[in-house]
């Protein structure tokens, strides 16, 4: 196996509350998902990012000590608050390989609609997702949506 390919892969999904202000935030984004995307490539990261107004769920996956390192620095990055931690463990498989960072929102240009129907019809060829990834996404939607009631 070459030596950069991780025998196990880590898992660790978090929440936050956004605090990226709505002026000038599609840039902000834009520049955020580039720098993440080509950092994680370089560390061997993967994962997704859901976005809503006022929601960060987050998914990283790769070798531990890459993404426990990666999330110490997220967590202080001063764009988003209340970092919590919802799931973490070693799992057999990265579920979002293809991925650097998807992109998980409601706007123009999602890499994955935040609202799928999981209905088992089966989705464009080339956009689809898995099942463990439909799964995974679930579980961000529900985290998102209860904080948002939290909130409320
Ligand atoms: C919600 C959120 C998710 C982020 N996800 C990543 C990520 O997956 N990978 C990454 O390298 N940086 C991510 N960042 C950005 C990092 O916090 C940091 O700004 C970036 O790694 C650049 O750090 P540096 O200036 O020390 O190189 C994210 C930031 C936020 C607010």
């Amino acid at each position: 196996m070459p030596s950069d390919v991780p025998a196990t892969t880590f898992r660790l999904i978090y929440r936050s509350r956004d605090l990226i202000p709505e002026e000038g935030r599609k840039k902000e984004l834009g520049d955020l998902f580039g720098v993440a995307r080509s950092q994680n490539k370089q560390r061997h990261i993967c994962g997704a990012l859901l976005l809503t107004e006022e929601t960060f769920v987050q998914v990283l996956e790769g070798e531990e000590a890459a993404v426990r390192e990666l999330f110490e620095h997220i967590a202080r990055d001063p764009r988003h608050e209340a970092v919590t931690v919802l799931e973490s463990g070693v799992v057999a498989a990265p579920a979002f390989s293809r991925w650097a960072m998807a992109k998980v929102a409601e706007d123009g240009e999602p890499d994955i609609p935040l609202i799928a129907h999981v209905d088992g019809i089966a989705p464009a060829a080339g956009r689809g997702t898995t099942p463990e990834q439909d799964e995974i996404l679930a579980f961000m939607r529900d985290a998102a949506r209860g904080a948002s009631q939290d909130s409320a």
